[in-house]
């Protein structure tokens, strides 16, 4: 059988071989551009698979279809309950049989056993120095505290919300005079920064979870995660 016979109908070797990745939006979509290019530009050796959407009326989606990204919608509110939502969102999920599920702004609290499903394959951010401010309003909530410094966080998902270990941070001053909003958009560039790295470190083997840690090369990456200090 020729090579052409065996390739027939099937994707280009290059592309199958590619790492996989599934994205998870709700929203904006900005962290998922972000990769996306990283992806376009050759930085991240990988494919995205799919981008997949819970909320139809997100802007995100659009963004995906215009760089030529498959995109499905898995609106929450059609299930009766969570457990309902998750099945189908898994089912959506694994049509892709993805090498890496990323949540970028996705903003659906996730059941035990859709964790475990991607369990050392799936990465979230979330706009803050994690283990602080965990959950919502986490820019408003630094500058309640009073807090000099802020940031994001990129983690592995573990069933702990937004618990599980750290990757890479960046860190970003507050100033005085700050707002939520100016706070967010300082925060919100260096997502764009640290999502794309740490997407490509795991896509090219260097990332991996092993029991509740996050290595990098082998050697366990601390707590704080690997710091990008502005
Ligand atoms: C980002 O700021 C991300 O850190 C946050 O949602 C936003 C999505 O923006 N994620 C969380 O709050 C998760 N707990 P985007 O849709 O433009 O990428």
């Amino acid at each position: 059988m020729s090579v052409d016979t065996l390739n027939a109908g099937s994707l280009p070797a290059e592309k199958e071989d590619k790492p996989q990745i599934v994205v998870l939006i709700s929203g904006s979509g900005s962290n998922m551009v972000a990769i996306a290019d990283a992806v376009k530009n050759g930085d991240i050796d990988g494919e995205i698979a799919a981008v997949i959407c819970n909320r139809p009326e997100a802007p995100g989606i659009q963004k995906a279809k215009d760089r030529d990204i498959e995109t499905q919608i898995v609106d929450h509110k059609e299930f009766a309950s969570r457990e309902d939502f998750d099945v189908a969102l898994m089912r959506a999920i694994d049509e892709y049989q993805p090498d890496l599920v990323v949540l970028a702004g996705f903003m659906r609290i996730l059941t035990p056993s859709f964790v475990i499903r991607y369990h050392g394959r799936m990465l979230n951010i979330h706009p803050s120095l994690l283990p602080k401010y965990q959950g919502l309003n986490t820019h408003q909530r630094a500058l309640d505290a009073g807090d000099e410094k802020h940031g994001v966080t990129v983690h592995f998902v573990t069933e702990e919300l937004d618990g599980g270990p750290n990757v890479i941070q960046a860190v970003v001053p507050v100033y005085d005079g700050d707002d939520a909003t100016s706070l967010q958009q300082r925060v919100h560039t260096q997502e764009h920064i640290i999502y794309p790295i740490a997407v490509k470190w795991f896509v090219n083997g260097r990332l991996t979870m092993k029991g509740c840690n996050a290595m990098l090369d082998g050697n366990v990456i601390p707590n704080t995660g690997l710091r990008l200090d502005l």
